[in-house]
């Protein structure tokens, strides 16, 4: 019988592909990441693996599992945990969940920026300890988003939405991204820049780029720079894009204005500096917490599974 191990709690109702299939499942039932001597150790033998953004596949625990391995199925979009030319060199297929999760992410970057905007943090803040003493002419003023230029830096599927959601603030949306997309430009009307050019240009800056090599600390002191001084930060791709301490120092600097984050450069952990600044808005890495959502990444995963397992080639294979 297959053996399928999954790396973490999932939606139960996302997993009913391996139940039919009849394979030997195993969950974990923590809600928190193996350590990894408890995950080299659970990998053995198995014939494939679900997996979080948090476990690392890489050539040890490729040799943990074992020449059975024929599948990788990553519970996230961005698949940076896992070395793909070494599952390739072993013929395991590499899964991710796109699609399903790219409109929740994209509200998610929506309701960065607003917060952000519009300093909602510290008013909820002002409300509940009942320091707010009535409406003021000069209280808590924020930026104007709409009519306002947001920069993409990536437009794949979720910076594409994003552009989509600010057509409807009526914003000039200005994207950097390897290849050009005429298709969102016709839609969106956004229009293709270099970095240099959007950094300066921007009001509003959102992060949806892959983490690279090339993408690593692509926010780095010269970029936070580079920025108007009332510009707005969101990250909602990978932590490790921005440099967390150059952020840190930019923001407690005064540029720039402020910034909405729900991934870290080294998360769990997130830089002690940030946490005092009043202006910065911070989430833990929520972008895809929604039902709907979390339980069509658990069914796109036990999917692929499946098909490898039959000697298919799945939809969402990675290539
Ligand atoms: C979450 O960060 C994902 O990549 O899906």
């Amino acid at each position: 019988m297959k053996r399928v191990l999954i790396t973490r709690r999932l939606p139960a109702e996302g997993l009913a592909p391996l139940q039919r299939a009849g394979f030997d499942v195993a969950m974990r039932s923590s809600d928190t990441a193996p350590g990894r001597a408890e995950l080299l150790a659970l990998v053995e033998g198995v014939d494939a693996l679900i997996t979080l953004m948090s476990d690392s596949v890489d050539e040890e625990l490729l040799d943990a599992a074992g020449p059975d391995l024929r599948v990788v199925a990553n519970y996230a979009v961005g698949h940076d945990n896992i070395d793909l030319a070494a599952c390739r060199a072993r013929d395991v297929v590499v899964t991710n969940t796109p699609d399903v999760l790219t409109d929740t992410t994209a509200d998610l970057a929506f309701a960065l920026l607003l917060a952000v905007a519009r300093r909602l943090r510290e008013g909820d803040l002002m409300v509940r300890s009942g320091a707010w003493d009535g409406w003021q002419p000069g209280q808590l003023l924020g930026q104007e988003v709409s009519g306002a230029t947001l920069g993409l830096v990536g437009m794949g599927r979720i910076g594409g939405a994003v552009a989509r959601r600010a057509r409807g603030f009526d914003m000039n949306v200005l994207y950097h991204n390897r290849r050009r997309s005429a298709a969102l430009e016709a839609e969106t009307g956004a229009r293709p820049v270099s970095l240099r050019d959007l950094l300066r240009e921007s009001d509003f800056i959102s992060l949806h780029c892959p983490l690279t090599p090339e993408t690593h600390h692509l926010i780095d002191a010269a970029a936070l720079a580079a920025m108007k001084p009332t510009a707005v930060l969101v990250n909602t791709a990978r932590g490790p894009v921005i440099d967390e301490a150059a952020l840190a120092a930019a923001l407690a600097a005064g540029r720039p204005w402020g910034a909405g984050l729900d991934v870290f450069e080294h998360e769990p952990a997130v830089e002690q500096r940030l946490l005092a600044l009043p202006n910065v808005v911070l989430a833990p890495h929520i972008g895809s917490a929604t039902h709907s959502a979390r339980t069509a990444m658990a069914r796109l995963c036990a999917e692929a599974v499946v098909t490898v397992l039959a000697g298919g080639t799945p939809v969402n294979a990675v290539t």
